[in-house]
């Protein structure tokens, strides 16, 4: 059993859905990380449902600190954060604690838990609980920023429409302040368009999400287990929804000749670089200097509203679901901003484990 992630930053979350608070613990952090109260409520914000192409479920995401901060720094105790729930439906489950729900985690918890899990709103396999993941690895992407270290991530591909590529810290900069995460706004209006369309026919879509780092040191990774790509895979995959993961050329790397997917080293004489990237910055398992390149495979909501066959797990009879509740057409415009805090806390901890948790601190109070 295990909640938590990390070697020398860890992440633990609890709660659920229909709980009175989720939230997430972290422990490792040095004291003097500063907190930046309006930068972590900015990253909620770009996680948070909004418009006709998410969820009617409207929770404000009023995040309370309840230990590990003093003064405006952390302090190096473990940092506990909640957010409570406060717009909540239960009434719309009460038939999932019979009719799992085609490929969500109902059947596999009642599996695992033997029908004691919390069903309401998926409980603790709720997209819910990534509230509390944004806003713990909020507190560590500032932090990082202020390293030099940037982090963002794009739709790639949406319901068929792609977005233009992402590229410089200029695109970076621009999603940091975006609703929806689309550098091409024509690409944007498409992708929102074409959700609205599945929408109305009670289905959901999927879609690809590109994450590019900026300014991450080389030289930190371990070389087999907790290589750079093994544990951001980890992390990643952690995360609701995902269904895949691929670093720099990724697959179409098997495609390629050697003379053409090897990345050719170069020196302008202070540094070393490559001509080309399509090992997404990490070679054997350690970062190379260059900008970290994935993408994320996000699939479809599983919550749709069409008719599907199921299983009552009661009576053990197939049967047809028709869904109730508040559900996302699309999760992906959403989880940019869960795979951006899950990276931060990821390349954090792989940094701590370089060279200690000292160096992510912010500030000297000596
Ligand atoms: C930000 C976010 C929002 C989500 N919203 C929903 C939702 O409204 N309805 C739903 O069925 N699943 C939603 N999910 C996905 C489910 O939580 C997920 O599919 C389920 O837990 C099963 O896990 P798996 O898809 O990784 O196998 C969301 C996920 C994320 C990351």
């Amino acid at each position: 059993m295990k909640n938590t992630f990390g070697n020398a930053l860890m992440v633990t979350l609890f709660g659920e859905s229909h709980g009175p608070a989720i939230g997430a613990v972290l422990d490792g952090l040095p004291g003097g990380v500063k907190i930046d109260e309006e930068y972590i409520a900015a990253r909620l914000t770009q996680r948070r449902p909004s418009g006709r192409i998410s969820t009617s479920r409207r929770e404000p995401d009023r995040y309370e600190i309840l230990s590990g901060v003093f003064n405006g720094y952390t302090t190096g105790t473990p940092l506990c954060i909640i957010i409570r729930n406060e717009d909540t439906r239960s009434k719309d489950y009460d038939n999932v604690s019979r009719l799992a729900r085609p490929s969500h985690a109902d059947l596999t918890a009642m599996y695992k838990y033997g029908g004691f899990e919390d069903y309401r709103g998926g409980g603790h396999f709720s997209g819910r609980i990534t509230a509390a993941l944004v806003a713990a690895g909020a507190i560590v992407m500032k932090a990082l920023e202020d390293k030099g270290i940037l982090i963002g991530t794009h739709i790639s591909t949406c319901a068929g429409v792609s977005d233009r590529q992402i590229c410089a810290e200029a695109d970076l900069r621009v999603l940091a302040e975006a609703d929806f995460p689309v550098l091409d706004g024509k690409a944007a209006d498409e992708m929102e368009k074409r959700i609205l369309a599945a929408a109305a026919e009670g289905d959901s879509v999927g879609g690809v999400l590109e994450t590019l780092v900026l300014g991450m040191p080389e030289g930190v990774g371990e070389p087999w287990f907790d290589t750079a790509e093994g544990m951001l895979a980890h992390a990643v995959f952690s995360v609701p929804a995902v269904k895949g993961i691929e670093f720099g050329a990724g697959f179409a790397i098997t495609e390629m000749k050697g003379s053409q997917a090897n990345d050719c080293l170069r020196t302008d004489g202070s540094k070393i670089y490559t001509e080309t990237n399509n090992s997404g910055g990490i070679n054997g398992g350690i970062t190379n200097g260059m900008p970290i390149v994935f993408r994320t495979a996000i699939k479809p909501t599983p919550s749709i509203f069409k008719e599907q066959r199921t299983v009552d797990i009661k009576n053990g009879e197939n049967t047809v679901l028709s869904l109730k509740g508040r559900h996302d057409p699309a999760i992906v415009h959403r989880a940019g901003a869960v795979i951006n805090a899950v990276t931060a806390l990821t390349l954090a901890d792989l940094l701590a484990v370089r060279y200690g948790c000292d160096w992510l601190r912010t500030g000297d109070n000596k």
